[in-house]
């Protein structure tokens, strides 16, 4: 049996007893991957994980409780568990050269909350408890506790603002980072859509946060992260970098030197599934003086590991320790190279005029007189899959917006080269340039509705199926 038939007959399998007892869910899981093959995925987070990642998290590793650390669990039995997240744990050092990995947070969002608790444990608590002569927070009199409390409530975070392409996670107020500290957060110069450094030295040594973040999801360039170092430090402030967007990029030796947050950041934050192409999960990377603080993430923000994501993991990173996946890292900056030069040069002003990593932000008001959310909705109609995001100095909204964000780490895993992405930056183009904006109900223009010319849409979406047929997805998977 070659290897792909292996993998027909474990998915055959598995899909036959799931539809046994309910086939909704097996019907959706099967309606999900032709949905997926059949779509022009240009979500600048999503990606395809390998067969071997997707199978290794359907065992029983899931069946098992492990709370704590490898080798130092509140459960017994874990053995299994504890091998499964050493090597996860070590393939992460080693792809990264970080002083420590901690693999167990389930997502983006813990994996950050990690980070924070950690700092605040390791600048806040740990000094507060050597003071006061107490090994652990019950030896604590009610009225200390209350203080140390509140003074870990009192702390500051500064991360990139939403419009400028910043992470809700960082601070921002509809998420807990944003009620657990006061924030403040530093944009890009209005002028050419980058970050200003010196101006972000100035507002740090203003505002003196105890935490900067260095991290985005819709910022289309490289970050300098010794410079970043430089200013955390002139403040005495904790550089977190979360390079949940990006991590793919620096696993496979594009982004290096000072364009790699690893060296320079006191903790490093990802998530696994976006351009990484693992399963779905978290990560935490961190210099060794953080290491015990942030392997007490479960239980202060975390529950029990996720057994077989953490061995999802171990096998997607040690797929991104191979030199294949150097060579799919490359095609991701040259594919996103390509597909700005393609829109570009069609007219499309993208924020920054370009890209230098794996995205591009299209701003469709200046190019088109659209909202995000009328783009987003006529590439849908034209099997093209975005995600709508704000521009700087949005002026429709956080709702409505006026940009859309793609990019290529998913249509890349499938093969696509920079030829076929200016190929897509045409059926973009072709697409909103006949779009056009109408009225709401009561007359007014309207941010969501719109028409698409006649024909258009069938035309693109033939296109689209003509290039998604010579790059199939999981070529040889029968389902
Ligand atoms: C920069 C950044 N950090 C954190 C997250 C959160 O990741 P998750 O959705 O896995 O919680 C995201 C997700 O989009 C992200 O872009």
């Amino acid at each position: 049996m070659t290897d792909i038939e292996q993998v027909n007959t474990a998915f055959r399998a598995s899909q036959s007893l799931i539809a046994a007892i309910d086939p909704r869910i097996s019907g959706a899981i099967e309606q999900e991957l032709s949905d997926q093959r059949g779509s022009l995925k240009l979500i600048a987070s999503e990606n395809y994980a390998s067969l071997t990642t997707l199978l290794t998290m359907g065992n029983w590793l899931s069946d098992k409780y492990a709370e704590g650390t490898s080798g130092h669990r509140f459960y017994a039995g874990c053995l299994n568990i504890d091998a499964v997240e050493d090597v996860a744990a070590e393939h992460a050092r080693e792809l990264f050269g970080a002083d420590h990995a901690y693999v167990q947070p389930h997502s983006g969002i813990d994996a950050n909350l990690v980070a924070f608790w950690a700092i605040l444990a390791h600048r806040i608590e740990s000094p507060e408890l050597a003071r006061l002569d107490a090994k652990t927070v019950n030896d604590l009199s009610e009225a200390d506790w209350a203080a140390l409390r509140a003074k870990l409530g009192n702390q500051r975070v500064m991360g990139m603002a939403l419009d400028a392409g910043g992470h809700l996670t960082h601070g921002f107020r509809h998420n807990i980072s944003g009620k657990m500290f006061e924030q403040r957060s530093y944009g890009t110069n209005p002028q050419t859509g980058l970050i200003d450094y010196d101006a972000l030295a100035a507002s740090v040594k203003e505002f003196k946060p105890l935490i900067l973040v260095a991290g985005y999801s819709a910022y289309p360039r490289r970050i300098n992260f010794a410079k970043m170092r430089e200013i955390a430090d002139s403040v005495g402030a904790t550089l977190m970098a979360d390079m949940a967007h990006f991590a793919g990029l620096v696993a496979g030796k594009v982004f290096t030197g000072d364009e790699n947050p690893v060296p320079f950041a006191h903790i490093t934050t990802t998530t696994t599934h976006k351009s990484l192409r693992g399963p779905r999960g978290g990560l935490v990377l961190a210099k060794a003086e953080y290491k015990e603080a942030v392997d007490r993430g479960c239980p202060m923000v975390l529950g029990g590991p996720l057994g077989h994501v953490m061995a999802a993991k171990a096998i997607a990173l040690a797929e991104a320790r191979t030199p294949a996946f150097q060579t799919y890292a490359q095609a991701i900056a040259d594919n996103a190279k390509a597909l700005a030069e393609g829109l570009m040069k069609r007219g499309v002003k993208l924020v920054t005029d370009g890209t230098d990593n794996h995205l591009c932000l299209l701003d469709v008001a200046a190019s088109f007189g659209l909202s995000g959310r009328q783009a987003e909705s006529a590439l849908l109609d034209a099997g093209i899959v975005t995600n709508r995001n704000s521009v700087p100095a949005d002026l429709n909204g956080a709702w409505y917006t006026s940009g859309v964000r793609i990019g290529t780490p998913a249509l890349t895993t499938r093969g696509l080269d920079q030829a076929d992405f200016d190929q897509v930056a045409d059926l973009i183009v072709t697409t909103l340039k006949a779009t056009h904006p109408t009225t709401t109900s009561a007359g007014s223009p309207s941010l969501a509705k719109y028409t698409l010319d006649d024909g258009v849409a069938p035309r693109v979406q033939t296109a689209c199926d003509e290039l998604l047929a010579s790059h199939p997805l999981y070529p040889g998977l029968s389902l």
